[in-house]
């Protein structure tokens, strides 16, 4: 099963995209609850990122339509230096373990350094095993914590 790479095409992957997002957030914020008011809002996003020069979706598409994407932003650091990150990576638990995200990472990196990026950069939630693993694996480092503790 390969996948080809691809940029993201608003009318005709939207609706796959948006189908992803509940288990995108659910995952990374544990005890989220996708509303429709919050699939619209990433509607909405996604149309944006469409037209932004600084962004970039990528899907990777399966015999029958999108089975993951990469979203990419191109930003600049408190120096004016371009970097880039990842603000989201996704693939279908039909898709995994395959080399789906390891390409489409490959393909945003590759993006961000044609862009004469000098780094990437991502946030992933620590209880995101595959995630962390995936990104370790990739060469990426912790450079800060996100801290919380409940209050009573
Ligand atoms: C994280 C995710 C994108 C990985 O996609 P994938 O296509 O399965 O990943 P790949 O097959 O390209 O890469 C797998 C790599 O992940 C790592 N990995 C996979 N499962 C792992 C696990 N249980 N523990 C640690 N590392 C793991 C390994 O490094 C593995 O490489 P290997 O197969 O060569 O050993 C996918 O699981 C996903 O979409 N999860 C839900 C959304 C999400 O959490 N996105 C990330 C947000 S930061």
């Amino acid at each position: 099963m390969t996948v080809v790479v691809r940029r993201f095409d608003y009318p005709r992957d939207v609706e796959t995209l948006i189908s992803f997002m509940p288990e995108l957030y659910e995952t990374n914020f544990p005890g989220f609850v996708a509303t429709p008011e919050f699939l619209s809002r990433q509607r909405q996003r996604l149309r944006e990122a469409a037209r932004d020069p600084a962004q970039l979706v990528l899907v990777a598409d399966g015999s029958r339509g999108p089975v993951g994407f990469i979203w990419l932003v191109l930003e600049l650091d408190s120096r004016g230096r371009r970097r880039g990150e990842v603000a989201a990576l996704y693939v279908h638990p039909a898709w995994r373990g395959k080399g789906v995200a390891r390409k489409l990472m490959a393909e945003g990196e590759e993006y961000f350094r044609s862009w004469g990026c000098h780094t990437v950069h991502l946030m992933v939630t620590a209880s995101n095993e595959r995630a962390v693993g995936l990104y370790r694996s990739l060469g990426y480092t912790v450079t800060r914590y996100q801290m919380e503790k409940p209050l009573r």
